[in-house]
């Protein structure tokens, strides 16, 4: 059978392609993207929008950034994959400049977060097997309730989301969960066995609706752990590379645009993992970092990736990394959040549809006044669409504010302007 590629579609089609032919395992707002530069994307009919989801954080250096496409290009056209059955010539270049940009001895390249979950998830059971002792198959890491951590078979075992988890039983066995930001029950979970692992938490729950901690719960979640030697492990997925308001959340307060132990506020974790915004969205990139006493217990033929570590994920996250720091991303993204959240308190005070805004840096969420299984958070973001701002719900009520961090001020108001005119006018 002839099959041909049908070319330049409307948007009108490229919708009906999607629901004929694709899997319908996303929801998707109703416009088709064709383009990107930067904050803004444009739609099939030449429609501009403000992008304030960022591919869920994954574009944080913007839309087709010309230095990271430039890498990706020149190494295209040069080697693109040998497999790790040999060595390449980027893989090690880029291994010491993760390495020492994120201030660990190893990193072990993979490709999407899910599987750079799996990869921690895995190297912490063989730590507790090799290095702490713990009988084999006993292995126990402590989880958080709402968390996100992707969606392959072991991960949605430990979810709390019954769309994500029910029906794709039988489970991974190994998980114990506990409330989030909750102290005492980590306590409790970690003195509740001599079995635990690790604990893996998200800094800010970003899928469940940016649900973000007590100032300290990180720095004492991470002192616990350290005390009763279980591996404290930073899911960054989506929280990392200067979303928050710093290179990772796990700096909290810290402006410097490198992981440092210096700084009061930063937790180091034993195992960070990160994914999404390494490449700025150019590429799947992700990446778990441990220092040498927990990445050796890992030996060949252990675990790995046909693409994990390939040349071109390698040369694109340098570029993706260089962007962060040579345009100052983690400082833009820390003081144009406290404008929006501002900006959204003042309209709180103003309306009856929002109750809240919450976050860090440019990972926001508002609350909307209405029933988790209403529709109105769905229509407020077609709404948004309409008048030029791409944003999504999430958990029903919620909608989640992630732009670009390459966005200035003046394109943050402008922004602004449409999600206030457009709640104003929704609730009229
Ligand atoms: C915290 C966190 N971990 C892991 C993942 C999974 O990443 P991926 O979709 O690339 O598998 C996500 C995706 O949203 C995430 O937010």
């Amino acid at each position: 059978m002839e099959t041909q590629v049908k070319q330049g579609l409307s948007s009108a089609e490229a919708m009906a392609f999607e629901d004929k032919y694709g899997a319908h395992n996303y929801h998707p707002l109703p416009v088709v993207l064709d383009r990107g530069e930067g904050v803004l994307v444009w739609d099939s009919e030449g429609k501009q929008y403000y992008d304030f989801l960022s591919a869920y954080s994954a574009v944080n250096q913007g839309h087709c950034h010309p230095k990271i496409v430039g890498a990706m290009k020149v190494q295209a056209e040069k080697l693109t994959l040998t497999s790790r059955a040999f060595y390449n010539s980027v893989l090690g270049k880029y291994e010491k400049y993760v390495t020492e940009y994120f201030g660990f001895d190893k990193v072990l390249p993979m490709n999407t977060g899910a599987e750079a979950v799996e990869t921690a998830i895995k190297l912490c059971r063989k730590w507790a097997y090799d290095v702490k002792g713990v009988a084999q198959n006993e292995a126990q890491i402590i989880v958080c309730g709402e968390n996100f951590h992707g969606r392959t078979t072991t991960i949605i075992s430990f979810s709390s989301d019954p769309d994500a988890k029910g029906s794709f039983g039988p489970y991974t066995p190994g998980f114990t969960s506990i409330p989030y930001d909750d102290i005492d029950a980590l306590e409790k979970a970690l003195d509740s066995s001599p079995n635990i692992a690790g604990f893996m938490v998200e800094p800010i729950q970003g899928e469940a609706g940016v649900y973000t901690p007590a100032e300290d719960f990180i720095q004492k979640a991470a002192a616990l752990c350290k005390a009763k030697n279980v591996l404290f492990i930073a899911d960054e997925v989506q929280t990392g590379i200067a979303r928050t308001g710093s290179l990772l959340a796990v700096c909290g307060n810290c402006t410097c645009e490198k992981s440092c132990e210096k700084q009061a506020t930063y937790t180091q974790p034993d195992i960070l993992i990160l994914g999404k915004a390494l490449s700025g969205g150019a590429y799947p990139v992700s990446a778990v970092l441990a220092d040498d006493d927990i990445m050796s217990v890992i030996h060949p033929g252990q675990h790995g990736s046909t693409f994990g570590g390939n040349p071109v994920a390698a040369e694109v996250a340098i570029a993706a990394l260089e962007v962060v720091k040579d345009e100052n991303l983690a400082q833009n993204a820390r003081k144009l959040g406290i404008i929006f959240r501002a900006e959204m308190e003042k309209l709180i005070s103003e309306c009856d549809l929002v109750t809240t805004v919450r976050g860090r840096g440019l990972l926001n969420a508002i609350i909307i006044n209405d029933t988790p299984d209403s529709k109105t958070a769905w229509n407020l973001c077609v709404a948004m669409k309409d008048n030029g701002l791409l944003a999504k719900p999430t958990h029903g009520n919620i909608i989640r504010f992630a732009p670009p961090l390459v966005m200035t001020e003046e394109q943050l108001m402008e922004c602004v302007h449409i999600i206030r005119n457009t709640i104003l006018a929704y609730q009229k």
